[in-house]
């Protein structure tokens, strides 16, 4: 597991989410306020959509894909109405910087 600096915290501020890429990772990271960010796979496990224009819910800490609807819960990854799963990966705030822990 390596931590990667993704982006300056106050760009991130600005735009509200960015997609980091890693390899054939896409890597979409999401502030959720105060410093506090969340990093999931943007690919959705239903037919493969990117999942940085879905829908978020800050209350019920879910992100729905706008394709079908699919929502997923951002602490887990877990699909509300199915077994799929989406990979969520440790990121934190460091110094002014996002980081994403890649394993
Ligand atoms: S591609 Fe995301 S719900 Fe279908």
């Amino acid at each position: 597991m390596t931590w990667h600096k993704v982006t300056r915290y106050t760009t991130l501020q600005r735009e509200q989410r960015c997609v980091y890429r890693h390899e054939r990772l896409k890597i979409l990271v999401i502030d959720r306020g105060q410093e506090q960010v969340q990093a999931l796979e943007n690919r959705c496990p239903h037919q493969g959509y990117p999942l940085e224009d879905g829908m978020l819910d800050p209350e019920k800490n879910t992100l729905t894909c706008n394709h079908h609807l699919w929502a997923f819960n951002l602490g887990d990854g877990q699909c509300t109405a199915s077994r799929a799963k989406l990979l969520i990966f440790p990121a934190k705030v460091e110094g002014g910087e996002v980081w994403v822990e890649i394993p």
